[in-house]
C-alpha cells in the first residue's frame, strides 16, 4: 500500500466503525450534511485531555444539559462550573474553559472562530486543541496528535526513537497523512484506530485496516513501540486535612486560589503540603485524630493526608474559610482527593 492510499483506506475503516459518542456527528449523518457543534467539539476535547471517553461521559451530558450553549456557559458562576468539573481532575482546564467560553461570548459574538490560528489564541486552547476543534468541527486540513495517535505512526513507521523525545518526528509523520479531503473524520479516525484496535499492550493486528503498510508489525515489534524515557519516580508530600462540623450539619470549606493545584475547587483546611506539614488547624476545638489516611496520586507526587475531625459550636468562628450548610453544600463539587477525605471522615464519625 503507497502513503498516499493510507488516509483513504482508514476512512473506509472509520465509515463502518466508528465509535459512538455523544460529542461525535457520525460519518453518515455528515454525509447528509449535519454539521458538528464546535460548542460540542470543544467542550469534548478539552474534558478528554488526560482524561478517558468512558469518563468524560457523564460529565460531558450534565455540562450540556446544565449549559447548552457557549453563552450560557459564558454566563455561569464561577463555582457552579468548577463544581460541574469535580473529579475529572487537571482543574486548570475547568478554570480555562470558563475563561474560553467568557472570550468567545465577548470577542467573538458567541461563535467559535473556525481557524487553527484564530482558535489558538483562546484561553486554554493550545496546539493540540486547535488542530482538534478546526478539523472535527471545521473540516479543516489540521493534524491531531494525541497519544494514540502517537502510538499508531511509531509502528506504522517504526519509529524507534523514545518518547517524549520523538514528538516532533512523529507529529512530521502524522502531518504527512492528513488528507484534505475530510480531515475530521480521518482525525478521528486515527484516535479511534488507536484506542481500539492499536492499543498499547496487545493490539489487534489482524483486523487493523492498516496492517499490511504497518513496519512495526512487519518486523514483529508492535508491542515495543512506541519506546519510552523511563520516567522520575513521584516523590511523597504528606498533608492534614481539618473537617470541621458545626452542629446544624455545615462543613468548614475554604476555596482554593485560582492558581496552583486543585485551583479555585472547594477544599478543607490545612497547612501547605510538604515533607513535614505542622499542624495548624483552623480554629480551636476537640481536634480528633481519625486512624486512616488518604492516598492520592497527582501528576507530580503521591500525597498522604492524615485526617482531624471536630463537633463545632453554632458560634464557632473560624480563621480560615467558610460553614456551607447541607443546602450549600454538595459532595460532589469536592475534587477526588477532598472527597475521600469526606468519605472516610463521614464513614468514621
Ligand atoms: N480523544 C480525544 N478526542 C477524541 C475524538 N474526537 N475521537 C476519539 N478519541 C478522542
Amino acid at each position: 500500500m503507497r502513503d498516499a492510499e493510507l488516509p483513504q483506506t482508514l476512512l473506509e475503516w472509520y465509515d463502518r466503525h466508528a465509535r459512538m459518542m455523544p460529542w461525535r456527528t457520525p460519518p453518515q449523518d455528515k454525509c447528509a450534511g449535519v454539521r458538528p457543534d464546535p460548542y460540542r467539539v470543544w467542550l469534548s476535547e478539552v474534558m478528554l485531555q488526560q482524561t478517558t471517553v468512558a469518563a468524560v461521559r457523564a460529565y460531558f451530558h450534565r455540562f450540556t444539559e446544565r449549559w447548552p450553549t457557549v453563552a450560557q456557559l459564558a454566563a455561569a458562576e464561577d463555582g457552579d462550573v468548577m463544581g460541574e468539573w469535580a473529579g475529572l481532575g487537571y482543574y486548570a482546564r475547568a478554570r480555562n474553559l470558563l475563561k474560553c467560553a467568557r472570550a468567545v461570548a465577548q470577542d467573538h459574538g458567541g461563535v467559535f472562530p473556525d481557524t487553527y490560528a484564530a482558535l489558538l489564541t483562546l484561553p486554554g486552547i493550545g496546539p493540540y486543541t486547535a488542530a482538534a476543534i478546526s478539523s472535527i468541527a471545521f473540516d479543516r486540513a489540521e493534524t491531531v496528535v494525541d497519544g494514540n495517535v502517537e502510538r499508531v505512526m511509531a509502528r506504522l513507521y517504526a519509529v524507534q526513537t523514545p518518547l517524549p523525545a520523538a514528538k516532533s518526528e512523529l507529529t512530521a509523520l502524522a502531518a504527512t497523512l492528513t488528507p484534505q479531503d475530510r480531515p475530521g473524520d480521518y482525525a478521528q479516525a486515527v484516535m479511534d484506530l488507536g484506542a481500539t484496535i492499536c492499543t498499547p499492550k496487545s493490539p489487534a493486528c489482524g483486523i487493523c485496516p492498516w496492517q499490511a503498510p504497518c513496519k512495526a508489525r512487519a518486523g514483529g515489534i508492535q508491542t515495543d513501540l512506541p519506546r519510552k524515557t523511563p520516567k522520575k519516580a513521584k516523590p511523597t508530600r504528606l498533608g492534614i486535612a481539618y473537617l470541621a462540623r458545626r452542629s446544624d450539619g455545615a462543613w468548614l470549606l475554604e476555596r482554593r486560589p485560582d492558581s496552583g493545584l486543585l485551583g479555585g475547587m472547594l477544599g478543607w483546611p490545612g497547612p501547605v503540603w510538604g515533607d513535614a506539614p505542622v499542624d495548624a488547624p483552623p480554629m480551636l476545638a476537640d481536634w480528633q485524630r481519625l486512624n486512616v489516611e488518604v492516598r492520592h496520586t497527582f501528576t507530580h507526587f503521591h500525597l498522604i493526608l492524615a485526617l482531624r475531625v471536630a463537633e463545632v459550636p453554632m458560634d464557632a468562628a473560624p480563621d480560615t474559610g467558610h460553614f456551607l450548610t447541607p443546602v450549600d453544600f454538595r459532595p460532589s463539587d469536592l475534587p477526588t482527593v477532598m472527597r475521600k477525605a469526606f468519605d472516610l471522615a463521614q464513614g468514621m464519625t
